[in-house]
């Protein structure tokens, strides 16, 4: 099985700022534990610090350009330390990971075959780490690609404004790509998705879960769910965008 999975900026960083040492540390175990089953590739979000980055590059005068490669720069230090902590954890193992951050979805393409675990951030301005989730599940051929936020799945309206949001079981794609073409994207404020990120999981009918990253028990229900194939269990957990209705070409 081949995974591909996006740990948001703010599953990394508490609301402090701080990074959750905490919580990176059972995530790398969730890690280490899906080897046995998957190989995996994580896309690891900017969060905190790029925004702050970011924030300063505008004041400092910077590009949209310019402001985008400081996130690019800081989700590659993201996925470096994650790297570079579960490579310590598991030097004892015969676990493969990837040594360095790849920088384009080709070298990816033609390392995965040899590595149980990759860690990616950023690829080019312009997009978010969802982007290139989203390519990277293309290209890897992704059985699944998980994508780990704050909140519980995709909800009927933003459940940061309003209380009584619920949350999906699941969606259409064609669904979220009207509700998402509307929207205008600046460095640091790309939302949940993108257009483009939405185009590429269509044409290739990737199957996509949107879940809370935070809550570690529900992550370990939903990867033992996903080895089984059980949708059922799944669509409790989380949110799938569906495919159904779409012709395959
Ligand atoms: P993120 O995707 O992490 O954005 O990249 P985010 O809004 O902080 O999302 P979370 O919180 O991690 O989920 C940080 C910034 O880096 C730039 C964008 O400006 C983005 O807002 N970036 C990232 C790119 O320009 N290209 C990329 O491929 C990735």
């Amino acid at each position: 099985m081949q995974l591909v999975i996006k740990l948001g900026g703010s599953i990394l960083f508490g609301s402090n700022g701080e990074l959750d040492l905490s919580l990176i540390d059972k995530w790398l175990d969730i890690l280490v534990d899906l080897t046995q089953y998957a190989k995996v590739i994580v896309v690891v979000g900017g969060g905190y610090p790029a925004r702050r980055y970011i924030t300063w590059g505008r004041r400092l005068g910077l590009s949209e350009f310019e402001c985008d490669e400081l996130g690019i720069h800081v989700s590659r230090l993201n996925a470096y330390l994650l790297l570079a902590a579960l490579r310590q954890q598991t030097k004892n193992t015969t676990i493969r990971i990837y040594g360095s951050i790849p920088t384009t979805p080709g070298e990816i393409y033609e390392a995965r075959d040899n590595y149980d675990i990759i860690f990616v951030g950023g690829f080019i301005p312009g997009q978010s780490t969802i982007g290139v989730a989203a390519e990277v599940a293309e290209a890897s051929q992704a059985d699944f690609l998980v994508v780990a936020t704050d909140v519980d799945g995709i909800y009927d309206r933003d459940p940061k404004r309003f209380s009584d949001a619920q949350k999906l079981d699941e969606v259409a794609i064609d669904n979220l790509i009207s509700a998402f073409s509307k929207r205008e994207e600046h460095a640091g404020t790309y939302s949940l998705f993108d257009i483009q990120a939405l185009k590429l999981i269509k044409r290739s009918r990737i199957p996509t879960i949107v879940f809370n990253g935070r809550n570690i028990h529900t992550a370990k229900k939903l990867f033992r769910a996903m080895i089984r194939g059980d949708l059922q269990q799944i669509r409790k957990l989380a949110t799938i965008i569906t495919h159904r209705n779409q012709n395959k070409k």
